[in-house]
């Protein structure tokens, strides 16, 4: 096991009618709030007259800012920035999903910052201090009520973007399952493939004796698969989205990192897919993430048959390990589809005459690869998103 700090400062406040609570919570930290949102849903729900309501109760000055689009525009951010420092905002209240949190994060991250926001997602420029950042999480998915990331699309080049740091770690998280009834299916299930993502990113490790956080991940694995299905035939099941988006949080906040190195190259080469094509980035990562498993598995047969066998419940051929392991990955991608997820490119609409300039764009380490577990090269990127057609 590598040695860790775990640090994940984030309040949790989960259950019903907790966003109740926003306007009492935010008065610990601000004295002016910027409310931001996406495109709507928190006002066809009912929940913004709620907040609203909540932040004036509290006696909580407020200006607002709405119109994240998902895949969070660069745009919007540096109009966030201007209106914050024009109104003497000093804290972010984010209202929605992962695209409207790392809005809100940037802004966060550029209100106090003399130069341009984008210096810290191209690395040029770390911040010295960002404004606080609150949350009232509507779509388990992203992790980003909790994370210490923050992905933005700049519209020049479609680049997409992360940037990690402390100073992202929200200091609230208001966490209401019944907030996500209102998710369309799609969504729903394009968060699930996100946040299994987030675990198998972390779970395809070279650091070995890392036997207590490989049997977190399976089990967070296990309560996404399990209760994904139930909450599409039965939306308003109340247990079964709190158990969703529990497991959302934890699957993200790095607990599930701690002394291992993760993985992570699915993860930058989808983020060329949504840069480049606006798809949902889960629905983008059950695209991704099958074909990077058949170009790597071999590098670690044994891990990847504990997955199946773990994860998938494949009964173990111990002559043949690798048929063990493609039946786990053809069980995957078949869960994808059954929760109506495409498991292609095609299937995602996405054409193939881009992938070249997908593979060269990729975000590399300064080693010129992607990825821990396996180190990629643009040439592999390549063959990845060809198998992924
Ligand atoms: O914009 P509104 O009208 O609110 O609609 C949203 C949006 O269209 C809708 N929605 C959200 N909650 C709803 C709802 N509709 C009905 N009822 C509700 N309760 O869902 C759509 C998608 O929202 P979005 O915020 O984009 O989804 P998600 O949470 O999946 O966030 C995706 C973004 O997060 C980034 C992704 O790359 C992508 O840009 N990520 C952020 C991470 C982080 N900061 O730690 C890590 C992730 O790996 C990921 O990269
Ligand atoms: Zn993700």
């Amino acid at each position: 096991m590598e040695n860790f700090t775990f640090h994940s400062p984030t309040k949790i406040i989960f259950g019903k009618d907790t966003e109740q609570q926003v306007g009492t919570e935010a008065k610990r930290h601000a004295t002016k709030v910027l409310l931001h949102y996406g495109g709507g849903s928190i006002k066809r729900s009912g929940l913004y007259q709620r907040v609203v309501e909540s932040l004036h109760t509290a006696d909580v000055d407020f200006v607002e800012l709405g119109g994240v689009q998902p895949n969070p525009r660069l745009s919007l951010v540096r109009q966030g920035i201007q209106l914050c420092r024009d109104e003497g905002v000093d804290f972010i209240l984010a209202v929605g999903g992962g695209s409207v949190i790392d809005s809100g994060k940037a802004i966060a991250l550029g209100v106090p910052y003399d130069g341009d926001v984008w210096d810290f997602f191209e690395g040029k420029a770390e911040p010295a201090t960002s404004l606080p950042v609150g949350v009232i999480l509507t779509i388990p998915a992203a992790g980003s009520e909790s994370s210490d990331s923050c992905v933005i699309t700049n519209e020049d080049g479609w680049l997409k973007r992360g940037y990690s740091s402390q100073e992202n770690r929200p200091v609230f998280a208001i966490m209401n399952p019944v907030l996500t009834f209102t998710l369309p299916p799609y969504q729903t299930a394009s968060g699930a493939a996100d946040i299994m993502a987030h675990v198998m990113e972390r779970y395809f490790t070279n650091t070995p004796h890392v036997d207590y956080t490989d049997r977190l991940c399976e089990a967070t694995l296990k309560t996404i698969i399990k209760h994904v299905p139930m909450v599409l035939l039965e939306p308003e099941n109340y247990d079964a989205r709190a158990e969703i988006m529990w497991a959302s949080t934890l699957a993200h906040n790095n607990l599930l990192s701690t002394g291992r190195i993760g993985d992570w190259a699915s993860h930058q080469i989808e983020h060329e897919l949504s840069g480049i094509y606006d798809v949902a980035h889960g629905a983008g990562l059950a695209v991704v993430f099958p074909a990077w498993m058949k170009y790597v598995y071999r590098h670690n047969i044994d891990r990847f048959v504990q997955f199946a066998v773990r994860v998938w419940n494949v009964e173990q051929n111990f002559f043949e390990p690798e048929k063990t392991v493609l039946e786990g990955i053809r069980r995957m991608e078949e869960f994808f589809q059954s929760i109506g997820l495409p498991v292609t490119l095609e299937g995602l609409g996405i054409p193939d005459d881009r992938l070249e300039e997908m593979a060269a764009k990729c975000r590399k380490s300064p080693d010129g690869t992607v990825g821990n577990f396996v180190k990629l090269t643009s040439e592999d990127v390549l063959n990845i998103l060809k198998l992924a057609k």
